[in-house]
């Protein structure tokens, strides 16, 4: 063989294993079988065909107030060949039966009329939303607060059951924006302000939604939609859909780990966050869209728009003169299906927009097979319609038995000074807007996009009121609202009696004050002022004045300020959103029937210019600080992340770690004792944290690595292991490559900690 021969030879082997060695395995395995479907289905479409499949409308465009509208659906599907509908009936929950019957008749129209099965996607986070009898879990920021993924796997599971028994293939869920600014009136649908925990919960969710195999979606399953890509959780005006500043670094190791993890459990579907990051419009940002999550993953799923958001790149954010090219810059940067709930003339714009070659037609056939593929997997293309006769484990005790379970440890117990448990036979008034009132405990999500909770689907559940009335004895216990919410304006709560609920507060033996919000969802839940109102703040005050014990139980969805009020309250209770199920668990905990075990997954603030997350940098202190440049200030916030009570104490010991010293590709195994040394039952979440000593870039203080819970009897210990794997401790540097870097790490788990050295620098 001639020398150039041997040289071409070795070249193209050379270049062959560094192209392996450059390609990121897929983040979900092809099937040759289904890649021959769809490319056997692109290629009988045309462009019409082609660009239907792009589009999503809401189901308004196909119905009337009678139901299915046949000329509507004619035009919809027959003339547009559209894609995808999603969402609910007259805006408000359904039976499953109606739901069921609504999209088979939307599927049949599909397959009539396009001859590809149509994908009808839903709304839901905590439960399966628009069903009228669904099983609701606890909203997701309850989910994180019980620091155990086994309930978002029951979430999960559970929701993709009564989504498929009301013949629905497709759920928007789960979110996992991070919740970093208490302002965000979406805090509570994520799973609070660390990465690492949301990004536990986000899988153990996400496999739970969609089963092993994410090329055959089982028929108890469905395909879960991740959102909202990315950083939708930080803007930094903290109203919904503002714009996010952030570093790289954050973007990298923070906003970016959960979803990343979930399309590596297999997550067949993405929805984009509204706003924009650091000046780019997420619809139109290639980066993020197909360099970071596409190639960067060698994902093959679907991305799709959030509400009408094409049309806000020429409305709202002024990057494009018309939807013409604001399609063209979605398309171009990622997009693969439009949410453009009411317009079917986006069609024609898109066609356009094709014609005009804004948009190459590789890049059409590249949306559409990520449209197809998706179909496939969900065997939407066999069986378009099931029977759902057969899912008799709907709405079943066994499932209110989990969301009832998940409820109990996600209620946190923040501050007892000796009043809780409430004893049998005590007298108590319950008091405050959130007493006796369904529609607090559930949030947004709930029936409607708002939470408006119709009394026909609630009555069977109980308030806190009738559940500690069912669990103390009506007779000893006594409801006088003193300040109720405004049913037209969930922001506005008026007094209502707050002399009488003192008068009340003289005759019983506790007081149960439950303060909060009232439900709310996405944009109409900005608030100006994060501070509790001034009407609840003035009934606790009043009704702590009679000297009685005061139990504060906060129903809320974001941290409001109490600094002021929280001192006259002997207790503290934050349950968030427990749903359905949540007054029932409370009763049990307030009673001690059962032990509290949930820990915040989010800093509480005290005072509104001190916003702050755990893992802030040392420097951020001078805005809390007391004196002036006080570095060893301390942060002064209302309640720490990872804080929670409990009836029982646990000790902490022997925190060890299998090495002294670690490099890039180790595990470190750590072990510690615990101990339950109070005297009732109790399970603790135990949170391991690592703090980098000296980095080339400001460290964050702290960083959550790992957790475990464990349940222990008075008087038992046990061993508690965790795993870090070490290019875990790495961080984004100036490069954009990762750093592990020489030097000490601290390794802390309550008030244990060690010091581990990594012995040598490796950046990937
Ligand atoms: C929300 C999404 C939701 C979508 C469809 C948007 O306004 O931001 O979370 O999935 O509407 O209803």
């Amino acid at each position: 063989m001639k020398n150039t021969s041997r040289i071409l030879i070795a070249l193209a082997a050379i270049s062959f294993l560094v192209s392996c060695n450059n390609q990121v395995a897929p983040a979900i395995p092809a099937d040759k079988g289904i890649e021959a479907k769809v490319e056997k289905t692109l290629k009988g479409m045309d462009l019409d065909a082609k660009i239907g499949q792009m589009v999503q409308l809401n189901i308004d465009l196909v119905t009337d107030d009678k139901g299915l509208d046949e000329a509507k659906m004619a035009r919809v599907f027959g003339h547009w060949k559209i894609g995808s509908i999603l969402n609910v009936y007259k805006g408000q929950a359904q039976t499953r039966e109606k739901t069921a019957e609504l999209i088979s008749g939307i599927q049949e129209a599909s397959m009539k009329y396009i001859g590809i099965p149509c994908i009808y996607g839903l709304d839901m986070i905590h439960g399966a939303s628009y069903l009228s009898e669904a099983t609701f879990f606890p909203q997701e920021v309850n989910i994180a607060a019980t620091f155990d993924p086994v309930h978002a796997e029951n979430m999960g599971r559970v929701m993709a059951y009564e989504t498929r028994a009301a013949m629905c293939p497709w759920i928007f869920s789960p979110v996992m924006d991070l919740g970093r600014d208490p302002r965000w009136p979406r805090l509570w649908e994520s799973f609070g302000e660390d990465a690492y925990l949301q990004s536990v919960m986000a899988v153990a969710e996400t496999k739970a939604v969609q089963g092993e195999d994410p090329n055959e979606i089982g028929p108890e399953k469905v395909a879960a939609c991740l959102k909202h890509y990315m950083a939708y959780g930080a803007p930094w005006t903290g109203k919904d859909r503002t714009p996010a500043i952030l570093s790289e670094q954050d973007m990298r190791e923070k906003f970016f780990r959960p979803f990343k993890e979930s399309i590596e459990a297999g997550a067949l579907s993405v929805m984009v966050n509204s706003a924009s990051v650091n000046g780019v419009p997420t619809h139109a940002n290639k980066t993020l869209l197909t360099d970071w999550l596409k190639d960067g993953l060698n994902w093959d799923g679907m991305i799709v728009t959030d509400w009408a958001d094409v049309n806000n790149l020429f409305t709202r954010e002024h990057i494009a003169a018309d939807r013409k090219e604001a399609l063209a810059l979605a398309i171009n940067a990622g997009i693969d299906m439009v949410m453009e709930p009411y317009d079917t003339l986006c069609c024609v714009d898109l066609k356009a927009a094709v014609e005009e070659k804004l948009i190459p037609m590789s890049r059409i056939d590249d949306a559409v097979r990520r449209v197809i593929r998706l179909k496939y997997r969900l065997g939407l293309f066999e069986n378009p319609v099931w029977d759902t006769s057969a899912y008799d484990k709907y709405a079943s005790e066994d499932f209110a038995a989990q969301a009832r379970q998940a409820a109990l440890e996600s209620e946190v117990l923040l501050k007892n000074e000796g009043v809780l448990p409430i004893k049998k036979g005590s007298r108590i008034l319950v008091t405050g807007p959130c007493a006796n009132y369904m529609r607090s405990l559930s949030g947004g999500w709930s029936y409607t996009w708002q939470g408006t909770n119709d009394p026909a689907y609630v009555g069977r559940f109980n308030t806190i009121y009738e559940a500690l009335s069912n669990k103390f004895g009506s007779d000893k216990v006594r409801y006088v609202p003193g300040v109720v919410f405004d049913e037209s304006n969930w922001q506005v709560d008026k007094e209502q009696g707050i002399s009488a609920a003192v008068s009340a507060a003289r005759q019983a033996d506790v007081v149960v004050a439950c303060l909060g919000e009232n439900s709310y969802c996405e944009t109409p839940g900005n608030i100006d002022d994060l501070n509790l109102s001034e009407n609840q703040k003035e009934l606790l005050k009043a009704v702590a004045s009679c000297g009685k014990p005061v139990v504060l139980v906060l129903n809320e969805g974001r941290p409001r300020i109490i600094g002021d009020i929280e001192p006259l309250a002997q207790a503290v209770v934050d349950v968030m959103l427990p749903s359905n199920y949540g007054a029932d668990a409370l009763a049990e905990l307030l009673s001690g029937d059962a032990n509290f075990s949930a820990k915040l997954p989010f800093t509480y603030p005290k005072h509104i210019n001190s916003l702050h997350t755990y893992d802030y940098k040392v420097s951020e202190l001078v805005s809390t600080m007391v004196g002036d440049y006080n570095y060893d200030a301390v942060m002064d916030v209302q309640w720490p992340f990872g804080t929670g009570l409990s009836y029982t104490s646990f000790e902490y010991s022997d925190l060890r770690c299998n090495k002294a010293e670690f490099k890039s590709g180790d595990v470190l195994e750590f072990e510690l004792a615990l101990k339950n040394v109070g005297e009732m039952a109790g399970k603790e979440a135990v949170l391991l944290y690592s703090s980098d000593m000296v980095a080339s870039l400001v460290p964050d203080v702290r960083r959550l690595r790992a957790f475990d819970k464990v349940s222990l009897e008075p008087g038992e210990s046990c061993l508690v292991k965790l795993s870090v794997p070490a290019d875990d401790l790495a961080f984004v540097g100036l490069d954009g490559k990762w750093h592990l870097e020489k030097g000490s790490f601290r390794f802390a788990v309550a008030n244990c900690s060690i010091t581990l050295e990594c012995t040598e620098t490796t950046i990937k």
